[in-house]
């Protein structure tokens, strides 16, 4: 098959389109040919820093497509059923096996390109808001990287909550792109003070809840944002700055940190349901994916630089 690898960490440019062997089919897993890879933040942060598990290694953590091969042990799919998958590495490729636990169904007539997107995005950002982040209707989150992957699911899904929605982004235009998807009060951070324009936004009371993708100097700036008994979910480290904090601002308000790994429990009945019901909801209408853009995928170098230059919204994907 041809797949993206790359023999050493390092920019967009170590990616090369190459041929390799085929993975192999497990007993208790399956096979599928690769429809549409959604590409992860933590797919890029992988690709610069991420341990190389083969060599080549084929970094990705989404990609859904048909089902060609099911192991002798897996009773509940079926060759030639459309699933959306996800594993530690393996998505930028034209075949992809994955342990049968670590595939979800798409509902018939649902777009594979947009279920590709749904597990690790909507998953993670249904675990930042109600698992980790314990959030109810009426109360205010901060969404930081509201342009982001997860930022975009975890604006929806916290409006639909009956929650009241700011986000941060690095222009305008991107916080413009977020208002259709239920995003109250936008906050670009390049012309304004984060932690002054939350206080602004909600009389001095600061946020209840957090959702914080970005780390480094954000992830003190989500601590002051924060209200009385506030708390964040600390999901990622798309800034790729040290997570240096003053854990003493968190005494004061009660204030509670959360570190949130959806691949920790992805496996669990109550993540892996959860996943199955987001993508069911998705192929009813309940969420809008947001595909910013396609690059075939032996541009996925190009596609990455594109992530990388940060004009994405949602997601990029790359299309075998
Ligand atoms: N723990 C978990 O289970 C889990 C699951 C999913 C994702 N994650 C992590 O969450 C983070 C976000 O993932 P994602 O898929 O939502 O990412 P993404 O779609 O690639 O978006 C990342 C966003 O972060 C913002 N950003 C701020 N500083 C940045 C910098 N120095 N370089 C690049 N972007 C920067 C950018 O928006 P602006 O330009 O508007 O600021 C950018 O659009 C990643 O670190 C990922 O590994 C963790």
């Amino acid at each position: 098959m041809k797949a993206a690898v790359y023999d050493q960490n390092g920019g967009p440019e170590v990616l090369r389109y190459a041929e390799v062997p085929d993975p192999v089919c497990h007993p208790s897993g399956v096979l599928i040919r690769v429809e549409a890879i959604s590409i992860e933040g933590g797919d890029t942060l992988n690709r610069a820093r991420g341990a190389l598990i083969e060599h080549p290694h084929i970094v990705g953590y989404q990609a859904a497509g048909e089902i060609i091969a099911v192991g002798e042990k897996v009773t509940h799919l079926r060759v030639g059923q459309k699933v959306a998958t996800t594993n530690a590495y393996g998505s930028h490729a034209e075949l992809r096996a994955v342990p049968a636990r670590n595939a979800w169904p798409i509902p018939d007539g649902y777009d594979p390109r947009f279920a590709s997107v749904i597990p690790v995005t909507f998953g993670t950002a249904h675990e930042c808001l109600f698992d980790a982040g314990r959030l109810k209707a009426g109360e205010t989150v901060l969404v930081q990287a509201g342009a982001s992957g997860v930022g975009v699911a975890a604006i929806q899904l916290a409006k639909k909550a009956g929650a009241r929605v700011i986000a941060t982004a690095s222009s305008d235009e991107r916080l413009e792109r977020l208002r259709p998807l239920g995003l109250d009060h936008g906050i670009n951070y390049r012309l304004e003070d984060p932690i002054q324009s939350v206080m602004r936004l909600t009389d001095n009371k600061g946020v209840d809840l957090v959702v914080d993708s970005v780390g480094g100097p954000t992830l003190q700036a989500s601590i002051l944002s924060l209200g009385y008994r506030g708390r964040i979910s600390m999901v990622g480290a798309a800034g790729r700055e040290p997570m240096v904090v003053d854990v003493g601002s968190m005494m004061g308000g009660n204030r509670s940190l959360t570190g949130v790994f959806l691949g920790a429990e992805i496996t669990t009945d109550r993540v892996h349901n959860m996943i199955q019901t987001l993508i069911d909801e998705a192929a009813r209408g309940d969420w809008t994916v947001v595909i910013d853009r396609e690059f075939p995928l032996r541009e996925a170098a190009a596609a990455h630089a594109y992530i990388e230059s940060r004009q994405a919204v949602g997601r990029v994907l790359l299309i075998p």
